[in-house]
Parts: C-alpha cells; structure tokens; sequence
C-alpha cells in the first residue's frame, strides 16, 4: 500500500464523503420534498448502516491511498446516535482532516463536544434570512436563529472557519442572495451559493430554477464589489470572491454551469457501505457485503483499488446530452 491511486483520466483519490445516516429531520425542497420523503418512507434499518469500526477501517485504508479530507454526511450527520465516538475513532487515522456537513440544528448543543473528539471543520447549510423563507424551504417550521447559534457555537468551539452553503432555487429563495451575503460580510465565516443541482429523482429539478453563479455575483458585486482570488487547493469546488473592502471572501460552486469534473477527486461511501465514484452515479460498489464476509484489508484495498483505477465518471460535464433515464441516487442518501 502507499502508492497514489489514479482513476483512468489521471485524478487521484484525496476526498472521501461518508454518508453515515440517510434520516433528516429537514425536508428541503430541492433534498429530500415531504411529498416523497413523508411519514412512510422507508428508511434503513440499524442493522444496515456500517458500525462505527466498518467506518474506520474503511476510512484509514483509503487514507493509506492518499485520501487527505474526510466529510461525515448524511442525511444529517448529527442525528447518528454516538457521531462523536465515531469521530473520536477516525481522528486517530494520521494526516487526515475531519470535516461534516450538517443543517445546524444540533450544533449549538454539540459543538463543544465534536470539537473535543477532533472534528475540525463543519460545513453548515443555510438557505435564507428571513424565517418565513427558510421555513419554506426546509419545510419542517425550522428557524434562522438557532442555525445562526450553531454557527457561532462551532466557530467558538474552534471549529474555524464556519462554511456555510446555500442552495440557491429561483423563485424560492434568491432573494435571499443579498440579504444573505450583508449579514456574512465582515464576519469569519465564508458563505458559498451553490447552484441548485438535478441530483436525485425527486426533487422535480428543473433548468430554468437554477440560478447562475455568475447572476449571483452580478448580484452582489452591484451592491458590494468583488474581485476573484485564486483557490486554496487544486481541484477546489468553490470559485473563491472577495469583497473589495476588505470584509472578508464568499464562495460560488457551478457543479450546473461550469463543471469541474476535470478535478474531480471525490469519492462517496453511503450509509449501508456501498462506494459512489460520482454524486451522480446510479450504482454503487458493496464494501459491506466484504466487510462482513470476512475479508482482509488486502482484500478491501484490492476491490477499492479496482474501482477507482477504472473511474471514468464525469457527469456534469455531459449532463446535457446524458441520460435522463437513468435513475438517480438521491442526495439525502448519498450525502452532498
Ligand atoms: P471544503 O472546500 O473542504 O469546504 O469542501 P467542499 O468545497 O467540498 O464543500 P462541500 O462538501 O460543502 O460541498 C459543497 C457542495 O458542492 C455540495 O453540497 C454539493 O452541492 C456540491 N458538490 C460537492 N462535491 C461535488 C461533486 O463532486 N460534484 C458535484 N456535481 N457537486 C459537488
Ligand atoms: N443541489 C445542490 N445542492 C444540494 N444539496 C442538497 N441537495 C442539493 C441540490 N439538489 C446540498 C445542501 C447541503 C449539502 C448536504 O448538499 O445544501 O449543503
Ligand atoms: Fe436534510 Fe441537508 Fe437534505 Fe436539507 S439538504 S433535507 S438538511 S440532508
Ligand atoms: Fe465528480 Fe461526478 Fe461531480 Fe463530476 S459530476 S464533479 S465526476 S462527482
């Protein structure tokens, strides 16, 4: 083990996303709509979602390939009974940082506590400002302050700096683009405008609610100027602005119209233990099945070894003349 992994177009493997719960106690419009996500949806029972240990061992083979950022998903992450003993586990795993994407509503309470077992950045949605909108969009009477308290309660907790993701529908909440833009400036957190995406089968995704990243710089350019700033890391998802006065940088993420898939180094293992090459793949790859037939980590690194040296995927950037037919995983149980 140790040599860098490379898929069939030359792209390693550096990001490993770990849906660890498909459950979600949002209903956003554009996730996981009440009108399929309702009381009777069946979700996984217990005994499917990899343990804690599965995780782990999962994680820290991929991480002797060269996987250099976990993201623990969902669902939402913080409904997982425990997530600090499992992230107590994986903080353990060497060079690797730990990160989480949550919709805030558990963070106030938790922060402290995922902090002290070695979480080093979250990610925290917010699609809105106002609360009549947010609740619109969340679609479970959820209101603004208490993600704005998780958000603070991470950042003091040295979780630093907050992301904070918003989904951007037209009609829905772009008028929440300004509004939201104003209240992040001058502050630490960096907030990034995601182009709403026709990922999964449910959500009646359609082109025309898609906002352009560049219609929303336009947006906020017009009221605070902004100038672009080179990435952090190649390959980095968020096109990077800061506000020319100085008040700090925002992020816009194009998955819609400006693919990035040339840099695409992510990998997704869902909640039962199945491997998803891309957020838009229609099938995955059963890790469990081995895991629980007893298989040995040459066994293991030799089956994600294979799976990653034939990826070819690159859907968003053939997305327009793909295969609509297709049926889609869903992000709630992919994870974002
Ligand atoms: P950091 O830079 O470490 O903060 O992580 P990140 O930029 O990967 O952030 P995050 O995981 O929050 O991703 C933000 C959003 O970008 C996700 O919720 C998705 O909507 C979108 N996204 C992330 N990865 C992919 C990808 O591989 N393909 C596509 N099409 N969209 C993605
Ligand atoms: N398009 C874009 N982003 C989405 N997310 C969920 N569904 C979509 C979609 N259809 C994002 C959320 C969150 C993460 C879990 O995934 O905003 O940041
Ligand atoms: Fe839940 Fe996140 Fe999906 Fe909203 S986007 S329904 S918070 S998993
Ligand atoms: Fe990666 Fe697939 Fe997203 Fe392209 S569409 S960036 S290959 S996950």
């Amino acid at each position: 083990m140790g040599n860098p992994l490379l898929d069939a177009f030359g792209r390693p493997v550096r990001d490993l996303r770990i849906s660890i719960t498909d459950r979600c106690n949002f209903r956003c419009v554009y996730c996981m709509p009440k009108t399929v996500f309702g009381r009777d949806y069946p979700f996984m029972p217990r005994a499917e979602l990899l343990s804690f240990e599965e995780v782990t061992r999962i994680t820290r083979l991929f991480a002797a390939r060269g996987v250099k950022k976990l993201r623990l998903t969902g669902g939402e992450p913080l409904l997982r009974h425990g997530v600090e003993k499992l992230i107590e586990q994986l903080a353990t795993i060497p060079d690797l940082e730990i990160t989480l994407t949550t919709n805030g509503s558990l963070l106030a309470q938790k922060a402290a506590v995922l902090a002290a077992a070695g979480l080093q950045r979250v990610t925290v949605s917010l699609d809105a400002l106002a609360d009549a909108t947010f609740k619109r969009m969340n679609d479970a009477d959820y209101p603004v302050a208490k993600v704005l308290e998780g958000i603070e309660a991470a950042a003091a907790a040295g979780m630093r700096p907050v992301k904070v993701n918003c989904v951007v529908k037209r009609g829905s909440n772009d008028d929440q683009i300004v509004p939201l833009a104003r209240h992040f400036r001058g502050t630490p957190h960096i907030l990034r405008y995601i182009e709403y995406m026709d990922v999964g089968s449910s959500n009646d995704w359609k082109l025309d609610e898609v906002v352009p990243s560049a219609e929303v710089l336009r947006r906020i350019g017009d009221e605070f100027p902004l100038e672009p700033i080179d990435p952090n890391y190649p390959g980095e998802v968020a096109e990077r602005w800061r506000y020319r006065d100085g008040a700090g940088e925002i992020g816009v993420i194009s998955s819609v119209t400006q693919a990035f898939c040339d840099s695409c180094t992510r990998i997704r293992l869902s909640t039962e233990g199945k491997l998803y090459t891309c957020l838009f793949a229609s099938t995955g790859h059963d890790l469990r099945h081995l895991l629980r037939a007893g298989a040995d980590d040459a066994a293991l690194d030799a089956a994600i070894t294979a799976l990653w040296q034939t990826r070819t995927d690159r859907y968003s950037q053939i997305r327009m003349g793909a295969t609509p037919a297709l049926k889609k995983i869903e992000m709630s149980y992919i994870g974002g």
